[in-house]
């Protein structure tokens, strides 16, 4: 059973900790025995919490992000983590150019016919975001 899971995005200020973050409270509820991180394939948000409409819009639904702070991705994430789940097809191809091997967030999801996580530090839609990372957290756990 895979039971440490990263997720990645670019910055790790949206939509990783976001995914961190929901997943991490579902789990609590169904008494899912998992570790969960985030990290970004840049390192330009190093130390930073996340951003702060992506802390509002969580913050409105339940989760509190903001004892998160962003970090790079590494090689040595390969072996800390069973499975490594990433937002878009960026993100997947810069991990597996780091020899991370990965999967899309969006291949678990249950409701929504999508092939991507849309960044909302660009689209600014904060909640569909939000909305989108619920529904592929759900469908991940019920892999678990
Ligand atoms: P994320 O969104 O990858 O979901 O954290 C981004 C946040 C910041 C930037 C890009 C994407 N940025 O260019 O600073």
């Amino acid at each position: 059973m895979p039971h440490r899971i990263l997720f990645v995005c670019l910055g790790n200020i949206c939509r990783s900790p976001t995914a961190e973050a929901v997943t991490r409270a579902k789990a609590q509820v169904l008494r899912c025995d998992v570790q969960i991180d985030s990290a970004g394939t840049a390192g330009w948000h190093i130390g930073k919490p996340p951003y702060d409409p992506m802390q509002d819009a969580a913050a409105a639904k339940g989760y509190d992000m903001s004892n998160l702070r962003a970090r790079q991705v590494t090689p040595a994430d390969a072996h800390a983590f069973d499975l490594i789940i990433a937002m878009d097809d960026e993100n997947l191809r810069d991990l597996k150019a780091m020899g991370l091997p990965a999967r899309l967030f969006t291949d678990y999801a249950l409701n929504s016919g999508v092939t991507y996580v849309p960044d909302p530090y660009y689209t600014r839609d904060f909640d569909g975001a939000l909305a989108l990372i619920e529904d592929c957290a759900d469908g991940l756990l019920s892999t678990l």
